[in-house]
């Protein structure tokens, strides 16, 4: 399925229109499936939306109770150091919405690496019960867009280190430069809806490598969803330097439904 691209006017209606992306996928999942399954990313990008989803008339949805959250990748940090994903994540709206605390699950962070990657491999197990070798299927999963082009904490290697079929593998990289956890590239493919979040002029050029060059030994390149959708959330300073066309034939989000703040 071809890559679907939003192009928001700016980086608050694009928090918006990410949100608003969050809640849609959230109650299709419940009403089809009985609940929702959901990995974030970290960084700063999607931050304001975190903070959207924590305020109501969001917070108020009734999706929340059915919703299972995870990590698409974590520093192995703890939750009280302004590095970890989860701690901001906690912060921005975790803590603010009616997610049963038995649904909310962070990736470890105490134990070596390896031990680390072995849990959540478990956990994820424990949850989604896939039969046989398949994997996971996250109804969604949130994805930002490095300078480098990584996405979770999958970063550029030279040669594509293959998963061996491994859902989590413990990393070290990225800045901070620290041990991590990620969702492998095999585990995320394997999503209904991956959604990339991507903010600012700082990531034009990636945003083009991706995109418009197809720099496909780029990690981000590499995340095409084999059965599912993928949509290219961007604002329109991180899509300046697509082709005309390409900007010409991106929809623009939706006005922001009533139940989201319109900001001031
Ligand atoms: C992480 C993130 C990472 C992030 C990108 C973009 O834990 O570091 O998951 O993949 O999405 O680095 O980060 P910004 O949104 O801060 O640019």
């Amino acid at each position: 399925m071809e890559p679907r691209m939003v192009i928001a006017p700016d980086s608050a209606h694009l928090a918006q229109a990410g949100a608003q992306l969050f809640c849609r996928a959230a109650e299709d999942s419940v009403r089809l499936r009985g609940r929702f399954t959901v990995a974030l990313s970290g960084g700063t990008t999607p931050r304001e939306m975190h903070r959207l989803l924590g305020q109501r008339p969001a917070a108020g949805l009734d999706f929340w109770h059915r919703t299972h959250v995870f990590w698409a990748d974590e520093r192995l940090v703890p939750a009280t150091d302004p590095a970890s994903n989860y701690g901001a994540a906690r912060e921005d709206f975790i803590a603010n919405v009616s997610i049963p605390p038995g649904q909310v699950h962070p990736m470890p962070v105490h134990l070596p690496p390896p031990a680390c990657a072995e849990q959540y491999h478990r956990e994820l197990a424990r949850v989604f019960r896939p039969s046989g070798n398949r994997y996971p299927v996250f109804d969604l999963i949130l994805l930002g867009l490095g300078t480098d082009g990584h996405t979770a904490s999958l970063f550029p290697s030279p040669g594509r280190r293959p998963d061996k079929g491994r859902w989590v593998m413990a990393v070290k990289g990225g800045c901070p430069e620290v041990f991590r956890l990620t969702l492998s590239y095999s585990l995320i493919n394997r999503a209904r809806q991956i959604v990339f979040l991507v903010s600012g002029a700082g990531k034009v050029d990636v945003v083009g490598a991706v995109l418009d060059r197809k720099q496909r030994r780029l990690p981000a390149a590499k995340i095409r969803p084999l059965n599912g959708r993928i949509i290219w959330l961007l604002d329109k300073a991180a899509a300046a330097g697509l082709p005309v066309g390409m900007r010409e034939q991106a929809d623009r989000p939706p006005a922001a439904a009533d139940w989201i703040r319109e900001t001031p």
